[in-house]
């Protein structure tokens, strides 16, 4: 299968992953970020190893990049916005695009974003959660951007 078809097949059914997942809820009302981590794994899969070539890795990179104020905007924009490169992720080329995550609210972005920098991703720098009204501030800086856009903004996330 060539690498598009295969990128068009994972993208379908991440979207038919995501329509079935609704995203729960803790008693307190906290959205469970392993919960919405199951969109991402369509991709990303389930360890965060990705697929080399198509979804880069969720790896320490990650942590390094939550640890800058432009590498937190980065983050929260690629889940709000998408992002689309050319980028390097780990020393290896992506050129694809992850659609921006709809249907997820700013604590469950949070979440999302706090599960990938402890449970999924265990080393690197010491990670600071994101909170809901951090979120709600990065993502309305980025309402104007495309994926592409975002894409641009990874030299300067602190990502490698
Ligand atoms: C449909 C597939 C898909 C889904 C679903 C998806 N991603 Fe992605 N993601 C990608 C692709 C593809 C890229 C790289 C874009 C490129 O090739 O330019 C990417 C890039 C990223 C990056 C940037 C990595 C870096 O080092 O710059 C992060 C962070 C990320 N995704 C997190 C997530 C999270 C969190 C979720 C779930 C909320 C998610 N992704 C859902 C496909 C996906």
């Amino acid at each position: 299968m060539s690498r598009a078809a295969a990128f068009t097949l994972a993208a379908g059914a991440a979207a038919a992953l995501a329509a079935a997942l609704p995203v729960r809820a803790a008693p307190d009302g906290t959205p469970d970020g392993a919960t919405v981590f199951a969109r991402c794994a369509a991709c990303h899969t389930k360890t965060g190893a990705g697929v080399p070539g198509a979804f880069p890795p969720l790896g320490p990179d990650v942590r390094t990049m939550a640890a800058s104020a432009a590498g937190r905007r980065y983050l929260a924009l690629v889940v709000t916005r998408g992002v689309s490169g050319p980028i390097t992720v780990a020393g290896k080329p992506y050129a694809g695009v992850m659609p921006a995550q709809g249907g997820l609210d700013d604590a469950a972005v949070a979440a999302v974003l706090n599960h990938v920098g402890t449970a999924i991703v265990k080393t690197g720098p010491d990670f600071k959660p994101f909170t809901a009204a951090e979120i709600t501030g990065l993502r309305a800086s980025g309402t104007a951007l495309s994926a592409q856009d975002v894409g641009k903004l990874h030299a300067a996330s602190g990502g490698q």
